[in-house]
């Protein structure tokens, strides 16, 4: 038997620890919470990422009366850079979200499954890895790369 380990590494940072660009991408994406559409679950989710020229590009969740039609606040952000700045690596992505009272959330927000795989897909595209930051009012996780986050992941080795 052979047993793989895989540990995820968190570093956990408070507001007063972060660097000028890491407090303006979390401003981004506490600003983007504002924009979502979330007439179902009045969960406002809101993501700032910054590409390699520096751009800061936001996205937030945006709900549909077809539940699955909907779309996470990470891949609305993802794809609207991806498909408006296609030869830019996404550096930094943060993530933040308000509850149904409106406040921003104690426990940093972590990112669905699905967000998580695009997220990698677009690491590798641009064999960059995304640092990401979880925002909590409590304080804000800090990963270096997608990857880390799903194990064993789907990559496009397995269609070759
Ligand atoms: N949601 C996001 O936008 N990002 C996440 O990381 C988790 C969940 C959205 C989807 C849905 O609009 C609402 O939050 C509740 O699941």
């Amino acid at each position: 038997m052979k047993i793989i380990e895989k540990k995820l590494v968190i570093v956990q940072k408070d507001v007063s620890e972060l660097d000028i660009q890491e407090k303006e991408l979390l401003e981004a994406a506490k600003q983007a919470t504002y924009r979502s559409y979330v007439p179902y679950s009045n969960f406002h989710v809101g993501a700032a990422l910054r590409l390699s020229n520096g751009t800061i590009v936001t996205g937030s969740n945006q709900e549909n009366c077809a539940y699955p039609s909907g779309l996470c606040a990470e891949r609305t952000a993802l794809f609207y850079a991806n498909s408006n700045q296609p030869d830019e690596a996404v550096v930094t992505l943060c993530i933040a979200a308000r509850d149904i009272h409106g406040n921003f959330t104690e426990l940093p927000v972590s990112p669905c499954g699905s967000c998580r795989q695009v997220m990698i897909e677009t690491e590798n595209r641009f064999h960059t890895p995304i640092k990401i930051m979880l925002y909590g009012t409590k304080g804000i996780f800090f990963v270096d790369s997608a990857k880390d986050m799903l194990p064993i992941d789907f990559d496009a080795s397995f269609l070759d």
